[in-house]
């Protein structure tokens, strides 16, 4: 395969939704709980997600003050040489995210000191390519207006050797991957509760039949786990 193999996991409500206030109930934490170890135990070379959950998960929605960087108009990816292994890679196409480091910094081992990947696309302020050089961050270039998710894979395994991604949200960048064919199993963790509102587990979806394989009740959750 000339890309990663990908496993979407998420928790989700009975309904199969994926935001919302469910995620911060009581009910939701032997999900949560779950959710977590399971990240950790999948040992994967790296996980994905879009903007928006990056942003909620790791950057507070910090920006940079792009008026002090030049622009750069060399559209090609930026490969560093210091390669850790482990990455959290970054949908974000129009170079929304501020990062104050190259790495994520977490208290969950399964998310910290992964080195960060953003994927553009070339509606990038030609400043942003310049913050990214200047704070070594690793970009890949993939898709003119919108994100071609193929490319992007193809471009990590490649450069990266990211072999196993986990897809880790939100529902909008879960449905690009889902509408690009590319997810080849699922993890579901079901709360026991119904969710008021939110997404569903893939904005925009396909029909696409997966194979359940497993079933496994964990405390007051219940994972499931699908393959295509
Ligand atoms: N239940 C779970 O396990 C779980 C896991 C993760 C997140 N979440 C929840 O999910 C929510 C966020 O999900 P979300 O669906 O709103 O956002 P998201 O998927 O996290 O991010 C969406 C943004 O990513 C960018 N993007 C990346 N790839 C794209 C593509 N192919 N097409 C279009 N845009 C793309 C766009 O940024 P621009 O707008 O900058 O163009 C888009 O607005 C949060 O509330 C979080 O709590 C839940």
């Amino acid at each position: 395969m000339n890309r990663p193999y990908i496993i979407c996991h998420m928790v989700t409500s009975i309904d199969g939704k994926v935001t919302g206030k469910f995620l911060y109930s009581h009910e939701c934490h032997d999900a949560t709980e779950t959710y977590y170890q399971m990240n950790r135990d999948f040992r994967a070379d790296a996980y994905a997600c879009g903007r928006v959950t990056m942003e909620g998960s790791f950057t507070g929605g910090w920006y940079p003050d792009l008026s002090v960087y030049a622009p750069l108009y060399d559209i090609s990816d930026f490969l560093v040489e210091e390669r850790s292994g482990f990455y959290a890679v970054a949908f974000d196409p129009h170079g929304r995210l501020g990062w104050r480091g190259t790495t994520i910094i977490d208290e969950d081992p399964g998310y910290d000191k992964a080195q960060i990947i953003e994927v553009l696309t070339r509606q990038v302020d030609p400043r942003y390519l310049r913050y990214l050089q200047v704070s070594g961050i690793p970009y890949i270039f993939a898709g003119e207006e919108e994100l071609d998710i193929e490319e992007a894979l193809q471009k990590l395994k490649k450069y990266f050797g990211i072999n196993k991604l986990l897809l880790e949200g939100g529902s909008i960048l879960d449905g690009a991957f889902q509408r690009a064919g590319v997810i080849d199993e699922l993890s579901l963790v079901v709360a026991p509760i119904m969710a008021e509102m939110g997404k569903p587990l893939c904005n925009n979806a396909h029909m696409e039949t997966y194979r359940l394989v497993e079933a496994k009740p964990c405390g007051t959750a219940l994972w499931l786990n699908y393959r295509k």
